[in-house]
């Protein structure tokens, strides 16, 4: 018989990849979906997965069905990826945030705890619960402190120790893994680097006369593609015992790097000048490419991010195939095939 997962966040970044790869697996997939006013399955088309999905419809907030799915498939693997997944927006609606982020996290383990006690549980946890005055050259592990900024880090953060708490108290396989930003062609676009990749070529390719207004430039990131991500959320979901591990690429840009790669992927070159709210990029013929914002400022934002993966490549074997250079490529190519057939 087919094993069988759940994944929650299934028409998500990583829930499609994830699901891609566990269906080349051999499972049978399972896929939560709330319902919402426009389609939610293009990424499940773009990789095209979506018929070979079982979708379960409810949304996380939704304790009860979510029990019942549960108690009916008694799943191998639960992958929870679903989230309330924008930083920003936490500080917008917090509670909303925690319901979904944390308290359905609560109420995913202790389905599991009272009634499919062999279903393996993954939780996707994240480098945003550092937090913290992290300084562009300290990298982040599993012994690191936390100190969480946002109300998605807060709400995160309580899950990642309920996670680990169900897993020490009760004996249940429950593991977090904690990603640091993982992008790729099918990432949101509210994100930062979709948001950068999608702007530029806007501009340079479509009909888009403003400037592309961001926020803060000068906070950094650790980069990785989600492809390689979802890898690693397999291989922790497999290892012998259930454990906690960063997921990073021990490399750091800030978001004005990002900005100048993407450029020089693309063959433009782009001069800097100017301070605070009025720094602009322009091209070589001086029009303004990017230009700055404060909406898109939040009130307290995560300066440095930037995760060390020792304990994931050395007991998981877990490797990446993608440096930032590739992901950006491949990022424009996807944007570029909109402008060229
Ligand atoms: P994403 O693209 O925003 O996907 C989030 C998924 O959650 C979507 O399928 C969304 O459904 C679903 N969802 C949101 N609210 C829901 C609700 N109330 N009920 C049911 N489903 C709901 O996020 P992602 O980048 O794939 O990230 C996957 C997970 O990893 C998230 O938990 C995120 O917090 C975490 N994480 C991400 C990163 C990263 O850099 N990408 C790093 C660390 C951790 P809709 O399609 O209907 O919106
Ligand atoms: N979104 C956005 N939009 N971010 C901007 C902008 C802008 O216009 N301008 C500057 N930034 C800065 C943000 O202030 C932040 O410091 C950085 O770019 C990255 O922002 P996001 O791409 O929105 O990602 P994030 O780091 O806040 O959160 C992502 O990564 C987390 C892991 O560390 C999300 O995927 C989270 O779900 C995930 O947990």
């Amino acid at each position: 018989m087919k094993k069988k997962a759940i994944i929650t966040g299934v028409t998500g970044q990583d829930g499609s990849y994830l699901a891609d790869l566990l269906l080349k697996k051999g499972f049978k997939v399972y896929g939560v979906v709330r319902r919402t006013s426009s389609d939610p399955f293009y990424r499940l088309k773009y990789l095209k997965i979506e018929k070979n999905i079982d979708f379960l419809s409810t949304d996380l907030s939704e304790h009860q069905r979510i029990t019942s799915h549960i108690n009916l498939i008694k799943p191998n693997f639960f992958f929870n990826l679903g989230a309330q997944s924008f930083v920003d927006y936490s500080y917008k609606s917090p509670m909303y945030t925690d319901l979904i982020n944390n308290t359905s996290v609560l109420n995913i383990l202790e389905t599991i705890k009272n009634t499919s006690k062999k279903t393996k549980f993954y939780q996707a946890s994240t480098s945003e619960m550092y937090g913290g005055y992290n300084s562009r050259k300290m990298t982040l592990n599993e012994n690191s402190i936390f100190n969480p900024f946002s109300p998605y880090a807060i709400a995160k953060l309580s899950a990642y120790h309920y996670t680990k708490m169900y897993r020490n108290s009760y004996n249940i396989f429950a593991s977090n893994g904690i990603l640091f930003n993982h992008e790729s062609p099918i990432r949101g676009e509210q994100f930062v680097t979709k948001k950068i990749i999608k702007g530029l070529l806007e501009i340079i390719y479509g009909n888009k006369k403003d400037p592309l207004s961001l926020g803060n430039l000068y906070a950094t990131r650790d980069w990785g593609h989600a492809k390689d991500y979802v890898n690693a959320m397999y291989k922790i979901i497999n290892y012998k015992i259930a454990d906690d591990f960063v997921v990073a690429t021990k490399k750091n840009y800030s978001v004005k790097d990002f900005i100048n790669l993407t450029c020089k992927n693309l063959g433009i070159k782009i001069l800097w000048s100017g301070e605070g709210l009025k720094e602009v990029g322009k091209d070589s013929k001086g029009r303004i490419l990017i230009n700055i914002n404060k909406f898109f400022f939040r009130p307290l934002d995560v300066n440095n991010l930037f995760g060390d993966p020792s304990k994931a490549i050395r007991k998981l074997k877990w490797k990446r195939k993608y440096d930032i250079n590739a992901l950006i490529k491949d990022m424009i190519l996807y944007e570029k095939k909109k402008y060229f057939k």
